[in-house]
């Protein structure tokens, strides 16, 4: 049975029931299908502790693995996290040598547990720039996960909204360039499934943590008809209950996507 799970370091050991006290709240009918994340305030969170920011970093993991484990107890369809964003390696290289090696540790720790919770990876973002090392342990796990059916988990790094357009576009180009394209051709769905979330259905939620309200870059295409839910809790702070709250919240926003209400 599900114990006092989450508060301990191996939060992600076991995945919520839907009977579980922590889901009562839900209103099952009205949850997200796809959940996007922007893991914010790590560092800040560290300084108030008095600790280093590599430390926020590191209890961010944390939090994550309980987010999935609640996703895959929620049963919703993806969850795409952000990671690391093509402007942060504007940090010391300190910091990001030590995202990259948390990154490649985690995975390696973590991809078979994922694997058996039927989860599938994706890395989305311009891999080639990450170090070789990440991209090996990035194409093992993707590997080993890619049969399976469970949540679509997408772990955004070296990831930006416009390189991704950007790249969408070039393989337009290329097409284009070799006759085999015309411009009346292109049209959304096209576009989508060029985009390195392909496959998968539109963002419904974007939840940051930390206070900052906005995108920074993140899923600028896949979020055109997103709900919003900002906390002022730092990415490390956020629990599974946060979590909870935002699906509440969510399931109480009138969607209207350019129509009009049915009450
Ligand atoms: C988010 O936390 C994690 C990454 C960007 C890798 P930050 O490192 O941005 O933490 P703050 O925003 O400086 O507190
Ligand atoms: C966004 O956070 C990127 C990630 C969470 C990985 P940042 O901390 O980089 O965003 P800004 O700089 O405050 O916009
Ligand atoms: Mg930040």
């Amino acid at each position: 049975m599900l114990k006092k799970i989450f508060g301990s370091v191996d939060a992600y050991k076991e995945i919520p029931q839907r009977d579980d006290p922590l889901f009562a709240p839900i209103e099952w009918d009205k949850l997200p299908r796809h959940v996007a994340a922007i893991m914010d305030g790590n560092g800040r969170w560290a300084k108030g502790q008095g600790l280093l920011r590599t430390a926020g970093h590191s209890s961010g993991v944390r939090t994550l693995k309980g987010i999935l484990s609640t996703s895959i107890g929620l049963g919703l369809e993806a969850l795409t996290v952000y990671a690391f964003s093509t402007e942060n390696w504007k940090r010391p290289t300190t910091e990001v040598d030590f995202l990259m090696k948390l990154f490649t540790e985690q995975l390696a720790k973590e991809m078979q547990e994922m694997h058996e919770d039927n989860v599938r990876i994706r890395f989305i973002g311009r891999l080639e720039g990450l170090p070789k090392n990440l991209q090996k342990q990035i194409r093992e796990a993707e590997e080993l996960m890619a049969n399976n059916t469970g949540i679509r988990f997408n772990v955004a790094t070296n990831y930006g909204g416009q390189d991704e357009l950007v790249r969408a576009m070039q393989k337009v180009a290329a097409q284009a360039a070799q006759g085999n394209l015309k411009p009346e051709d292109i049209d959304e769905a096209m576009v989508e499934g060029l985009l390195d979330t392909a496959g998968d259905p539109p963002v419904d939620l974007v939840i940051r943590t930390s206070g900052d309200q906005r995108l920074s870059n993140f899923l600028l295409w896949q979020s055109a008809y997103a709900e919003f839910y900002f906390t002022e809790k730092n990415w490390p702070e956020f629990t599974p209950e946060d979590y909870v709250d935002a699906m509440t919240v969510f399931a109480k926003r009138d969607r209207r996507f350019g129509g009009l209400n049915k009450k």
